[in-house]
């Protein structure tokens, strides 16, 4: 089965070809960051209108790598949330037409399932019951999955995703834009111990993060110790390279130690972390030794599939088309989509007045 997937959530246009949803055929992503960079973050309307001006090239140069035709595709799956409203609706209304004027179907994706299926490729199948870390710029959830398409959200963020961290505490320092794998790259040559910032945790006892927090404690550093950030792209200082570990640190200890505890109560047989923060180098070590030392697998996308990309929207997408879903050419883009639906078949159990469940 082929299948073509388009992703436009945010500020990549991505097209790509996908067999079986486990083999890239062709994968094409037209990164925005260069229109961004100088505003320090994602400008929605120019977002909108840049997927506008790629979604027909993306498209097609997904296919000419492919080398193949249009009429050879069997579905598309396309983002229909969570995201910016005015990218998911390029991608959507495209998809609908392309689909319509094909005659073949398609289906709409939750975009953080996207995420959870680039570890598809490249890696052995999932074993279920799963737990998935998905962090990036705009998500930091984890989940248990009992089964494929079952999703229950364990922890979840309070304030800002963990990308979203780095992007502020790198724009704090005057490090650029995205601020990830500057912070990362500093981090190799800073002291993780220099700075002791707290883990952030719950005063009611849940495993949720708190990213914030974080963000005030850099910057009460910086101004604490007459930290000087750096300008107009000099070279960091050693206190900006320490602050950069140990930033780095904290944040990374906050997300692995909280899978460890969900993995200890749950007894997932595979671990998943995706997302743009899944690049990070030191979170995947330390994944990497808590998973050696539960004795369970953990999987990772390949670095380009960590962040947003359409083969792992094919891929999920995938799925659903094998098992008979379809969406309809009224469906609309969901700025606001979940990805929980086992807490809300008990919701709906309890309201149907079902007092027990066996
Ligand atoms: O998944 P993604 O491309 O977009 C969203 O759905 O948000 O993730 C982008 C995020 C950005 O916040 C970026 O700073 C972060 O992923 N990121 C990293 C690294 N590479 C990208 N964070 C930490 N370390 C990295 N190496
Ligand atoms: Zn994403």
């Amino acid at each position: 089965m082929l299948v073509l997937g388009i992703e436009t959530s945010c500020d990549e246009t991505a097209a790509a070809v996908v067999r079986d949803g486990r083999e890239i055929v062709s994968s094409v992503i037209s990164s925005q960051i260069a229109v961004h960079k100088r505003f320090g973050g994602v400008v929605p309307e120019l977002a909108s209108r840049e997927h506008l001006d790629k979604i027909v090239p993306v498209v097609n140069e997904a296919f000419e790598r492919a080398q193949l035709k249009q009429q050879d595709i069997d579905g598309i799956a396309v983002t229909v949330g969570p995201g910016l409203v005015g990218s998911l609706l390029v991608g959507v209304s495209y998809a609908k037409a392309m689909a319509y004027a094909l005659g073949i179907p398609f289906v709409g994706v939750n975009h953080i399932e996207g995420h959870i299926y680039s570890v598809a490729f490249e890696n052995p199948p999932i074993e279920y019951p799963a737990e998935a870390l998905i962090v990036s710029g705009g998500h930091t959830n984890i989940f248990f999955i009992p089964e494929p398409g079952k999703y229950k959200v364990v922890a979840r963020t309070r304030d800002d995703a963990a990308g979203e961290a780095f992007d502020k505490v790198a724009k704090l320092l005057g490090l650029g834009y995205p601020g990830g794998p500057i912070i990362e790259r500093l981090a190799r040559e800073g002291d993780p111990k220099a700075v002791a910032f707290a883990i952030p945790r719950m005063g009611d006892g849940l495993p949720d993060f708190s990213f914030s927090g974080l963000k005030t404690a850099v910057t009460k550093h910086v101004r604490e110790t007459g930290l000087t950030p750096v300008a107009n792209g000099g070279e960091p200082s050693q206190g900006i390279k320490d602050l950069a570990a140990s930033f780095q640190h904290v944040v990374v200890q906050s997300l692995v130690r909280t899978m460890d505890k969900i993995a200890r109560e749950y007894y997932p047989r595979t671990l998943i972390v995706a997302g743009g923060v899944a690049c990070n180098g030191k979170l995947r070590e330390v994944c990497r030794e808590m998973a050696e030392a539960l004795e369970l697998p953990v999987y990772f996308p390949s670095p380009h599939l960590s962040t947003d990309n359409a083969a792992m929207i094919a891929a999920a997408g995938t799925v659903k088309l094998l098992a008979g879903e379809r969406s309809n050419l009224d469906l609309n883009a969901d700025v606001t989509l979940r990805l929980q639906n086992i807490d809300l078949e008990e919701e709906a159990a309890r309201r149907a007045g079902a007092r027990y469940r066996l």
